[in-house]
C-alpha cells in the first residue's frame, strides 16, 4: 500500500471564458469541478496506474464531505480525518480563445490541534500497513510549517521511505527531517536553494545543494524530463532523464504525475532509473489530459520506449 497525504484538500473548479478581462462581467461556456490538492492528484494517477493506494490527510466541513463522495465515485480508497472548518475552493479561469489560466486559490480551514493529532494517530496507524508515503502540497494556514517534518519522522519510525513535493517553508523545514526523495520542480528548485539556474551545471550542482538541505535524494522536474541525484554511498549518481517535450493540452499536475510515477516504479522494487523514466514517462502522458492527475496506464508505459536515461558526472567544486 502507498499512503498519499493531502493536508489542504480541495474542490477544484475550473472554468472557460472567453475574452476574458478583469473587471468585466462574464458568462462561462463550460464549467467542471473535481477533488484536487497535490496528494489526491498523486493517489489518482496511483490507481489508475493500478497500484494500491489510500488517500489520506483532512476533509473539511460539507466540502470535504463532497471531495470524499466523489473520490470514492472514482474508486479512490480515501481515510481522511474530518474536520469542521470548511475545505477551500479554488477557481480556475481558462480562456479558450488565448489559452491563458487564472487562478484563484483559496488558503484553507482552520485546523485544531485536536484534529491534528487525530490525523498523526491516523497516519501511525496506516503506515503500519504501508510500504511508501506521498506527502505533496501546501498546509493549511495555521499548521506549524514543520508539520510535514513530524509527519516523516512518523513514517522513519515505521521505515517507509518519503516522498516530499511542497514549496516554500513548509517544503525546506519538511526537507530538514531528511525524506527519502524531493521533486521540485526548476522554479521551485530556484526558490529553494535561493538563486537561479543560468546553466546545465547550475541545475547539477543545485542537486546537491538540494540534498545538503535534508533529503537522501532530489530530482528537479523539467518540461523536458528531470535532472536528479540518487542512490546512497558509492552508489550515489547523477542523472539526466529525457523525453521529447509533447504539445501539451494541460500541464497542470504533471509533476504530481511524474511524482506518482516514481512512487509505483519504486513500490514494483525497480531501480532509481527505472523509477526516474516511469515518473518522466507519466508526467509527459499526463500533460495530453485535462484534468489533474488523469493519464492513461498504457499510453505512458508506451511512452517508456522515448525516454533516455543518462549518467552525468557532478560538476567540479560540488
Ligand atoms: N510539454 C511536455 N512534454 C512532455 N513532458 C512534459 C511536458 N511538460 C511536463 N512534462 C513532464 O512532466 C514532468 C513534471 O513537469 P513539471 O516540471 O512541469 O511539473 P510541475 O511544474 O511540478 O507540475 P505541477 O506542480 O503542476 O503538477 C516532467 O518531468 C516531464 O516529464
Ligand atoms: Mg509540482
Amino acid at each position: 500500500m502507498i499512503i498519499s497525504v493531502t493536508m489542504n484538500a480541495a474542490i477544484d473548479r475550473t472554468v472557460a471564458v472567453p475574452n476574458f478581462r478583469q473587471g468585466h462581467r462574464h458568462r462561462s461556456v463550460e464549467s467542471r469541478t473535481v477533488p484536487g490538492g497535490k496528494g489526491i492528484n498523486v493517489a489518482r494517477t496511483l490507481g489508475l496506474l493500478g497500484r494500491p493506494v489510500v488517500a489520506t490527510g483532512l476533509a473539511g466541513g460539507s466540502n470535504g464531505g463532497w471531495i470524499l463522495r466523489r473520490l470514492r465515485e472514482e474508486t479512490l480508497l480515501t481515510d481522511f480525518i474530518r474536520i469542521s472548518d470548511e475545505s477551500r475552493i479554488n477557481l480556475a479561469v481558462v480562456d479558450p480563445t488565448t489559452g491563458e489560466q487564472t487562478e484563484i486559490n483559496e488558503r484553507g480551514p482552520g485546523v485544531s490541534v485536536d484534529e491534528l493529532d487525530q490525523l498523526l494517530k491516523r497516519l501511525d496507524y496506516l503506515a503500519a500497513g504501508a510500504r511508501l508515503c506521498v506527502l505533496a502540497g501546501s498546509l493549511p494556514p495555521g499548521v506549524d510549517m514543520d508539520f510535514y517534518a513530524t509527519l516523516i519522522g512518523i513514517m522513519r519510525t515505521h521505515r517507509i521511505p518519503t516522498l516530499l513535493d511542497s514549496e516554500g517553508e513548509p517544503m525546506s523545514a519538511g526537507m530538514r527531517a531528511g525524506p527519502t526523495m524531493v521533486t521540485p520542480n526548476k522554479l521551485e528548485a530556484e526558490e529553494l536553494v535561493g538563486h537561479e539556474f543560468d546553466t546545465g551545471e547550475d541545475l547539477y550542482s543545485a542537486l546537491t545543494e538540494l540534498t545538503d538541505m535534508g533529503p537522501s535524494q532530489a530530482a528537479i522536474t523539467l518540461p523536458q524530463g528531470c535532472v536528479a541525484l540518487v542512490g546512497e554511498g558509492s552508489e550515489q549518481r547523477m542523472l539526466e532523464v529525457t523525453i521529447e517535450p509533447l504539445e501539451p493540452i494541460s500541464t497542470v499536475g504533471s509533476g504530481d504525475a511524474f511524482a506518482a510515477g516514481y512512487m509505483a516504479a519504486l513500490y514494483d522494487g525497480m531501480s532509481q532509473e527505472m523509477c526516474l523514466s516511469y515518473g518522466v514517462a507519466c508526467g509527459a502522458e499526463a500533460t495530453q489530459h485535462l484534468g489533474a492527475g488523469r493519464l492513461d496506464r498504457r499510453r505512458a508505459e508506451s511512452l517508456l520506449d522515448s525516454v533516455t536515461v543518462r549518467r552525468v558526472e557532478a560538476p567540479t567544486g560540488v
